[in-house]
């Protein structure tokens, strides 16, 4: 099972003052009206609106700010708080690799060097195509099947560095 506590998905030195692209604000419109403006809503709020986005635009924070009148640093404190939330946006596919006990001694951290290796990129980190957003979990419940990962909705079993190199590049040119 996978915890927060492997996770690291809020992207450090993020802020929303930073400039992104002009995003659609009707879906976090809609989030908004389905919820009575409350306080304690705030997290299921944020919630939907990143099922919404895949991530938490700086402009629907700002939305959620002035819906339940709620100060930018108490949000961003939940946000921060939270590693479920994310506030950049995500590659195409999210790569959890396990670092639970049996994927780690099966090899899950020379996987993990492989990655960043090719790809670039740690924990919580997207490289610079935003195919691959990466993050750890602590057991996706397979340990039989060690080491795991799942891509996207993919599970993928007795990963080892040369086959996750093939499976990873299969996915650079899939157009799911
Ligand atoms: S420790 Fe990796 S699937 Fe259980």
């Amino acid at each position: 099972m996978e915890t927060d506590e492997a996770n690291e998905t809020v992207a450090e030195g993020s802020s929303p003052e930073e400039e992104t692209a002009e995003i659609d604000c009707g879906p976090a419109e809609e989030v908004l009206k389905s919820f009575p403006n409350k306080r304690r809503f705030l997290i299921p709020i944020l919630q939907k609106i990143q099922d919404a986005y895949r991530f938490l635009p700086p402009e629907t924070v700002e939305m959620v700010m002035a819906a339940l009148r709620v100060k930018r640093a108490e949000v961003y404190g939940v946000i921060s708080f939270y590693p479920q939330f994310r506030t950049e946006e995500p590659g195409k596919y999210i790569l959890k690799l396990c670092y639970g006990t049996a994927c780690f001694v099966k090899g899950a951290p020379i996987i993990g060097d492989k990655i960043k290796e090719i790809y670039h990129i740690g924990p919580g980190q997207t490289d610079d195509k935003k195919l691959f957003t990466l993050q750890l979990a602590s057991c996706l419940g397979n340990c039989g099947a060690a080491p795991m990962a799942i891509i996207g909705d993919d599970t993928h079993g007795t990963i080892d560095p040369d086959k996750t190199t093939e499976l990873l590049a299969s996915y650079e040119n899939r157009e799911d």
